[in-house]
């Protein structure tokens, strides 16, 4: 076997750094380079801060990995990438290499019993019942953004708030409650960049930024507890009460498992959506003919949506562990690796997507990867598409045309990651 293809250090720098996936661009043309050059490469810290993983580029080889999940794990090794001293303080801090233990970093027997209690309440049947409740939250957003304009940051007055709104509802969480639910989340995802943890996080040394997400974590677990005990006493039809009264094997779950439940529903689906959301919106408002064409035709609506997840694949990677040895595109991979499949990586492969960077709504076959594949696979995707699918059918109706009305930047972030401001002008209907 030849050796392991090494990434060159100021790569493998550009590739973990938070600030790179703000420079869209950039990042996107050292993927293109690495899945020709490099489609399974070894990522090594020169200063040793993180644990060596394998950089998955090629779109067939992450939908390989996350489908094979006998011989790629979820676990041991942390779900998403984070450095040695991170991985150390979540052990101190909980026990665990993850600060919250949840879905998505279980794997078999746990993982499918802990994910059927949910299933049937993600799946469109059960959805349909909460379109309208959706709906009219969209309105409202809407009613929102056009008192606030004709000049409105669409993050800050639309795609920010509204699926932050859509999770809390149905989680039961009253609207009071949803600011502090959102500063806490920032400070667990969107720690990277300081304009969004709004805590100066740039000022902190290391071992306060941790103390601040542990601190966040704390919060949750403590705010979702109280929130179990109200379900248990009084189930209502919400998620909430389906997390709160279930049995796995005949016993309720113990209660790091059960506010790793909650903080994984509260947080898989705000910033991730919001992300898809604004990107969709950049790009209708950067293309006024494709705008004039899906407000006379709705039919082109679901590919937009679809297009827009692909376009922006919000959650930039998930990490696995090898079970076994194992030969993942030419590269031997030993039992015990740590790997990270990059979902932006995978969607703009041009081995899968004819001319990748281009927003087409109406790219068919669009069987991208950005809700990943396999037996993780987003549980929250019809839930996704609906939430935008109503909003834009919302801003349709509402307004008649868009235009840019400023620079709109990306957030600094590994993990997910997205659009953090879109200044836009806003003509209504
Ligand atoms: C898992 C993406 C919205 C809840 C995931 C995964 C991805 C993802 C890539 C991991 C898949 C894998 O490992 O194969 C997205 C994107 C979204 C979105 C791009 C929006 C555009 C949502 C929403 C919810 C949600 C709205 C629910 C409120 C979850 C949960 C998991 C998950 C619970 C863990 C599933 C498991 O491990 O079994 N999502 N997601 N997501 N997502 Fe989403």
């Amino acid at each position: 076997m030849s050796k392991p293809a090494v990434l060159p250090e100021d790569i493998a720098r550009e590739v973990i750094a938070p600030e790179s996936y703000a420079e869209w661009n950039g990042v996107l043309d050292t993927f293109d380079r690495l899945r020709e050059e490099m489609p399974v490469a070894k990522v090594i810290a020169e200063d040793d801060v993180f644990e060596p993983f394998w950089l998955i580029t090629r779109y067939e080889d992450v939908m390989r990995i996350s489908k094979d999940n006998k011989t790629f794990l979820n676990n041991p090794k942390p779900v998403v990438f984070s450095t040695r001293e991170a991985t150390a303080f979540s052990q101190a801090a909980t026990g665990s290499n993850m600060l919250v233990d949840s879905l998505v970093v279980f794997d078999a027997p746990i993982h499918p019993k802990y994910r059927k209690l949910t299933m049937d309440w993600f799946m469109p049947r059960n959805l349909d019942k909460i379109e309208a409740e959706i709906r009219a939250l969209a309105h409202r957003t809407v009613d929102r953004m056009i008192e606030a304009g004709p000049e409105v940051d669409f993050v800050i007055e639309v795609s920010g708030p509204y699926p932050l709104h859509v999770v809390m509802q149905i989680l039961g969480v009253p609207e009071e409650d949803e600011p502090r639910m959102m500063m806490l989340t920032q400070q667990m995802f969107g720690g990277q960049d300081a304009d969004l943890s709004g805590t100066g996080m740039d000022n902190m040394t290391p071992e306060q930024v941790l103390q601040l997400v542990s601190g966040a974590v704390k919060s949750f677990e403590d705010y979702f507890a109280q929130l179990a005990k109200d379900r248990r006493a009084n189930p209502t039809d919400d998620v909430a009460s389906v997390i709160a009264n279930a049995l796995v094997d005949g016993k309720p779950l113990p209660p790091r498992d059960l506010a790793g439940y909650y903080i994984i529903v509260a947080t898989a689906g705000h910033d991730t959506t919001s992300a898809s959301t604004a990107g969709a919106m950049m790009a209708l408002a950067n293309d006024p003919e494709q705008f004039a064409r899906v407000k006379a035709d709705r039919s082109l609506l679901p590919g937009i949506v679809e297009e827009a997840i692909r376009w922006t694949s919000p959650v930039q990677h998930f990490m696995r562990t090898a079970a076994e040895d194992v030969e993942v595109g030419g590269q031997q991979i030993k039992a015990g690796d740590w790997m990270m499949i990059n979902y932006v990586a995978a969607n703009h492969d041009p081995a899968q997507f004819e001319n990748p960077r281009k927003f087409d709504a109406a790219r068919s076959p669009n069987r991208h990867l950005a809700f990943g594949a396999g037996a993780h696979q987003c549980l929250g995707l019809h839930l996704a598409r609906l939430e935008m699918r109503i909003l834009f059918e919302a801003l349709l109706d509402r307004i008649e045309s868009i235009a840019p009305a400023g620079e709109a930047k990306r957030s600094n972030s590994t993990f997910v990651g997205g659009l953090k401001t879109l200044p836009l002008r806003i003509t209504p209907a």
